[in-house]
Order: structure tokens, then sequence, then C-alpha cells
């Protein structure tokens, strides 16, 4: 048994290991300009790369800078994960060599081998995630079912990237395994550079994770190799899979103890080297050619063409005058404004110190920008200066929700055909957010006054995508710092910062019944009692009075009572206290368009409120099973 665990630890190690010389895989020298032979600049470069490969550190990375203002010069070098120490510090050696001789006069570049990546940079590198450069491979061989394949692809790049991102700071790195078929395995590997914060690292990796699946449309093998992340896959092991990765520092009595086991085993293993060798001929001789393919760098320019002068938007809003202010929310106050050429516009300023650097505050935006569809605000530009951070949006000329849903006299301006819009088109846009777009945004913070309204009143979504463009303390899927609203909030979001597609989901169905009742959820009023809308509708619903629940002025056309009903019946299967039970905005959607499809049944909501303790036991002590119910509802302090 020993004897054959032994043995397979030396046939990965030759059939991971023979690729021979790396060659360099490819460069890019940055468009950031250009410096002169004798300047400070070049002097303060060269010597900042003769430090980089003597001082890798055990992790594989190396950051430094040399020289002040104009003239810093700033470098980072990061070797693949399972690279050891020597072989990380001829690769740097070379990838230095090479990158100066390929970019002669940039003051920016990158290249990669396949176990090293140089990068330089006139700006500062580090702590930022940059996706606008990288090499794309792909395997010429294709699989038969892409779709299965994709499905297995992501969820191996799922796993990995919770790994890479959330293990080990020192390390940014995992690989693993995950059977394709009965014979057949995947294997894969990502890297983020560890310089990165695990929300950084993590978007890094989702971003390039999809565009990998894009790009390579069921390849057998493929990679994307970026500036702040990695990631590859094979059908066979093209990495070193016996590398410890939970001890950050490897000890030195593993290193002997591995190279005790690989000097007794090689007199044995002898024999069984020559069936190795001929297994690795045969492999040869189908060796993977990878096509690279270079990236065009268009994104250079998007950024410029969504940069606003600070000028223009200070004019636009008269200074930011008070009588232009449309309201403040938790990032800072909006404002309306009105471009030289006529386009009116909803401007906000972020609240001092995002804690963000200006060129991460740029890809930000360019990422969230290219998040576009109907039922979302479009984000329009930017705009930086000094502390100044602005975003810039398309100006939405009805408002948000909350000021005809709540209203008393424009709540009639909405109808139950518009209503209906807006619940849809709400499950659309976060459809889109979720799934369909390439960054997969939890909004955290869904509510009727972030549902915009344009002249149609179809719902625009606004608000969301902060997450990225304001920078918390947290790492992804779990915050310590709650950006949503009381009321609107999933219990495990509330309780615990954690954030899914199906704390949205919550969000969404308490909006939905809102505007089925049109009543505040927060602010719920049942005759004396203040209470929450959540444990009347689901009282009623449970009673089978659901009418009760419905807004009365929606009552007038009783045709659409079916499509109201089940509205609630669909909001109340959002707000389950079980964050499994609740559905996806897939399935909201499906059941919103499908009338044949049958609900489930909901189970009983989460129960939790803000305000006073008091009103909350008077709405309870009506109920026969008050207290087993409040000792179960989650109370907030
Ligand atoms: C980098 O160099 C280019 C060209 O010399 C210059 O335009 C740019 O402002 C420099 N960036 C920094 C941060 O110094
Ligand atoms: C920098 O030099 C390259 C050639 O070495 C040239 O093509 C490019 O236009 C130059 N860029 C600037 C901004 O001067
Ligand atoms: C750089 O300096 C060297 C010697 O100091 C000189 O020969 C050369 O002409 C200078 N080059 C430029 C472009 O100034
Ligand atoms: C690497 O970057 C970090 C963060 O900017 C900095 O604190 C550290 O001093 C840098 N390391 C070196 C060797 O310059
Ligand atoms: C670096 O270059 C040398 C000489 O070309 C070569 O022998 C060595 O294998 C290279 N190292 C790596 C890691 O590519
Ligand atoms: C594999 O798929 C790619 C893109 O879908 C296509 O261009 C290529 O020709 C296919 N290769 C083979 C061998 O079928
Ligand atoms: C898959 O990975 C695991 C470690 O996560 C390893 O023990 C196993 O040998 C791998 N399987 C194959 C077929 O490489
Ligand atoms: C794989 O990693 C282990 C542990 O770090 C090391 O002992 C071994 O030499 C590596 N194998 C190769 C081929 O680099």
């Amino acid at each position: 048994m020993i004897f054959h665990l032994i043995l397979l630890h030396v046939l990965i190690h030759f059939v991971g290991f023979t690729e021979g010389q790396p060659d360099f895989l490819g460069h890019y020298c940055l468009p950031d300009g250009n410096f002169t032979e004798n300047s400070s600049f070049k002097a303060n470069l060269d010597s900042l790369l003769s430090t980089l490969s003597p001082n890798i550190q055990e992790n594989g990375f190396y950051n430094a800078s040399q020289g002040q203002n104009t003239d810093q010069a700033n470098a980072i070098a990061l070797c693949r994960g399972d690279v050891q120490l020597d072989t990380c510090h001829s690769c740097v050696t070379n990838a230095t060599q090479k990158l100066v001789q390929d970019c002669p006069t940039q003051v920016s570049a990158i290249g990669w081998y396949d176990f090293c990546m140089v990068r330089y940079s006139n700006s500062s590198i580090v702590g930022r995630v940059d996706t606008r450069f990288s090499l794309q491979g792909r395997n010429p061989t294709n699989v038969s079912d892409v779709d299965r394949f994709n499905g297995v692809l992501q969820s191996l790049f799922d796993n990995l990237r919770g790994r890479a991102a959330f293990e080990g700071p020192l390390r940014k790195y995992a690989t693993g395994n995950t059977s394709l078929t009965n014979f057949q395995y995947l294997y894969g590997l990502v890297q983020c550079t560890p310089d990165l914060s695990a929300d950084q690292c993590s978007n890094c990796l989702i971003e390039t994770a999809q565009k990998i699946i894009n790009f390579v449309n069921g390849a057998e093998g493929g990679r994307i190799l970026g500036a702040s992340c990695i990631l590859r896959y094979e059908v066979n092991p093209f990495f070193n899979q016996t590398i410890q990765l939970d001890v950050d520092q490897p000890s030195d009595g593993d290193d002997n103890s591995t190279t005790i086991i690989v000097a007794i085993v090689v007199p044995v293993v002898a024999l069984i080297l020559i069936s190795v060798s001929v297994f690795l001929l045969m492999r040869k001789t189908r060796k993977k050619k990878i096509v690279e393919q270079v990236e065009t760098i268009e994104d250079i320019s998007t950024v410029e063409s969504l940069q606003y002068d600070f000028n223009t938007i200070s004019i636009a809003t008269d200074n930011f005058d008070d009588s232009n202010k449309l309201g403040q929310g938790g990032f800072g106050a909006v404002y309306k404004g009105c471009l030289s050429n006529g386009q009116e516009i909803a401007v906000k300023r972020l609240a001092k110190d995002s804690g963000q650097g200006d060129l991460e505050f740029k890809n930000e935006v360019l990422l969230v920008a290219k998040l576009q569809h109907r039922n979302l605000v479009r984000l329009l530009g930017f705009c930086l200066e000094g502390t100044e951070r602005l975003l810039i949006y398309e100006y939405m000329p009805n408002a948000s929700l909350d000021h005809f849903l709540f209203d008393k006299v424009k709540r009639s301006q909405l109808d139950w055909d518009k209503r209906y819009k807006i619940i849809k088109g709400v499950a659309r846009g976060l459809l889109y957010l979720h799934e369909d777009s390439r960054l997969r945004i939890i909004h955290r913070d869904l509510k009727a006054s972030n549902v915009l309204l344009d002249e149609e009143m179809n719902p625009k979504i606004a608000d969301f995508g902060m997450a990225r463009l304001f920078v918390f303390d947290e790492t992804q899927g779990n915050t310590s710092r709650i950006v949503g609203t009381y009321g609107y909030m999933a219990p495990e979001y509330a309780l615990h910062g954690l954030f899914s597609p199906k704390s949205d989901a919550f969000s969404y169905g308490v909006l939905v019944l809102e505007i089925v009742s049109g009543q505040r959820n927060n602010l719920f009023r049942n005759g004396d009692h203040l209470g929450d809308l959540l444990s009347h509708v689901w009282k009623n619903w449970r009673d089978g009075t659901s009418a009760n629940v419905i807004d009365p002025i929606l009552m007038s056309n009783a045709a659409s009572i079916h499509e109201l009903v089940r509205c609630i019946h669909i909001g109340l299967l959002c707000v389950q206290e079980s964050d499994v039970a609740r559905p996806t905005m897939e399935s909201v959607l499906l059941m919103l368009n499908s009338f044949s499809l049958t609900l489930p049944v909901p189970s009983e909501p989460a129960f939790y409120m803000r305000s006073g303790i008091e009103s909350e036991v008077s709405l309870f002590s009506e109920d026969p099973v008050s207290d087993s119910k409040l000792i179960n509802s989650k109370l907030l302090p």
C-alpha cells in the first residue's frame, strides 16, 4: 500500500513536469509613455529590476519601488504557486531580461512565462486589481458535451477560487481536480498576486473564469494569464500536486522527508520508470499546442471616454447646490445636473475616502459601466479630482418607486398593470446582475427607493455594484459592514453579514409585498399596532384571507386578483427564513411568466424587526403561538 502511494508520487512528478524549458509566453509594452535613455526613471528601473529575482520570498512573490514621484519605478514578480524557489529565481531573472529587451523604452510592461510573471510601471501596482491585459490560450481539441463540461469547469473554478482567495494570506494559490467522466479528470489551477485582498482576488477570479469559459468554448484545456490573477485547466495534471499549501513556509523537516523517500524509492522504482518513459513518449507525441492569442487593449480609451472633468460637473450641478440635491444615500449625496449639451444627469458625490486607489476606482467604474440592461440605471461615467469621486448616472425623471407607492395621492397613478410591470422588470434586472452579467453582482440594498422609474414607469435598479466602487473591509460573501436597509435584509445578512443571490431574493420578496400592499415594510400599520408587513401577510396567507393584504385601490380590477395573489405567494417564497428554500431570480421570472407552473408552499417568513420590542410583543400577543414565534424570530440588538 505504502509502496503504491510512493509510486503514485513519483509518477506524478514525472507526468506533471515534462514540459522541458518553459517558453516565454508573451508580453505587453503598455502605452503609458516612454522614458529617455539617461533619465533617472530609467536608472531607478534598472536598479529595481536587478533586485527582483534575488529577493523573491518563500511565497514566490516580491514587490518593490525605487525613486520618488515621477521618477519612481514600481515592480512585482510572482511565480506560480507550485514552482520551487530556485526555478522561480531563474524564471524571474529570465523574464526581467526579456521584458527589458522587448520593451526598450516603455515605462510600463508586463510579461509571462509558464512559471512566473514580471511587471513594472511608473505608477503604483501593489494592491490593485488590473484585468486590462491578459494572454489567453486554448487547446485545439474540443470536448463533445460543451454545456456539461462548462458546468464542471465552472464549479471547479468556484471551488478553487474560494480556496485561493480566502485561505492563507501569503499565497493566493489553489489547484485541484474534479472528475469529468468515470475515466477522465479535469485539473485546474488559479492564483492571484498575494498583495490583493481576499475580495479583490475573488473578484478577479470570477471575472477571469467567466472570460475563460467564453473564450475556450469547450476546449479540453485553456488558460488566461492576467496581471492580477491567472487561471488554467487541462485534462492532464500540469502542476505539482505534492506541494503542501497549508504550510505557507515549508519547513526543512518536510523537505528532508521527501528527499529521503525519493532516495529510498529510486532503486525500487527503476523498473517502473521504463514504463513511465513509454507513457511519456506517447504523451509527447500528442503534446498540446497552446495557441496564444493577444487580447486587444481597448479598455484604456474606454476609461478616458468615461471620465468627466470636475469643472464640467460642478457647472452642471450649480456647484452642487442644495436646490439640485435629489437625495442622500449611504454612499453620499445625489444631485441633479444638466450638461452643456442639454443632457440631464444624476451625480452621486461619494463620501470622502472611498478607500480605493485611483486606478482601481477607474477599473471598477469601467466594469460597472459595462453592466447595461434596460432595468438597470445606466452609469455614464465618473470624475476624479483630488479626494472627490463622482459617479454620473442617467437621470430618471420620475424619481423612485417609494415616491409613488407610499404617497397617498400619487399611488393612484400606479395601477396593477404598472405595478406588475415593475415587479417583472426588477426581477429581470436582478437576474442580469446575478447571472447574466460578467460580474455576478449581489445588490445588497434593493428597496423601493433604489428602484427608479423612467417616463413610462419602467423600473430601473439603482445603486448596484456599489460594493465594487466603495471598498469595505470585508471578504466576498461575508461582510463586517452591512450596507443594506433594515426590513429588507435577509436574516443571514443582517445577523451574520452573509450575502448571496438569495439575500437579494429576500429583499425582492419584501419589495413585491410592498408593491402589492402599498405599505412600507418597516412602517407598517395594522390598526393601532405598529407591526411588520411580513407577519401581517403571512397570517392572512395562512388564514386564507390574502385579499386583506392587497392595496384597496387595486381591488377595483377583479380580473387581476389572481395575479395579485400569485405575487403575494411569490413574495412569501422569497422571504422564507431558509435561504435555500428561496427561489432564484430565474425561478421567480418563470413563476411570473407561466401561470401553469405550480408554486411550492412557502414556509414561515423570517420575522425580525429593528424598532421597539414592545410593538412587536403587542403584535404577537394576539397570537396564541406568540412565545415560540418570538423565540424563533431573530431580534436585532
Ligand atoms: C508615467 O509616465 C507617463 C509618460 O512619461 C506619464 O504621462 C504619466 O503621468 C506617468 N505616471 C505617473 C504615475 O508618474
Ligand atoms: C514610445 O515608443 C514607441 C517605440 O519605441 C512608439 O511606438 C510610441 O509611439 C512611443 N510612445 C510615446 C507616447 O511616445
Ligand atoms: C547618455 O549619457 C551618455 C554618457 O553619459 C552619453 O554619451 C549619451 O549621449 C547620453 N544620451 C542621451 C540621449 O542623452
Ligand atoms: C510591497 O508593497 C507594500 C504595500 O505597498 C509595501 O508596504 C512594501 O514595503 C513593499 N515591499 C517592498 C520591498 O518595497
Ligand atoms: C532561464 O534561461 C536560461 C538560459 O537560457 C535557461 O537555461 C533556464 O532554464 C531559464 N530558466 C527558466 C526558469 O526559464
Ligand atoms: C474546436 O472549437 C473551436 C471553436 O469552437 C473551432 O474553431 C475549432 O475548429 C474546433 N476544433 C476542432 C478540432 O474541431
Ligand atoms: C485529485 O486531487 C486530490 C487532492 O485534492 C489528490 O489526492 C488526487 O490524487 C487527485 N486525483 C487525481 C486523479 O489526480
Ligand atoms: C513538487 O513539490 C515538492 C514539494 O514542494 C517538491 O519536493 C518536488 O521537488 C516538486 N517537484 C517538481 C518536479 O518540481
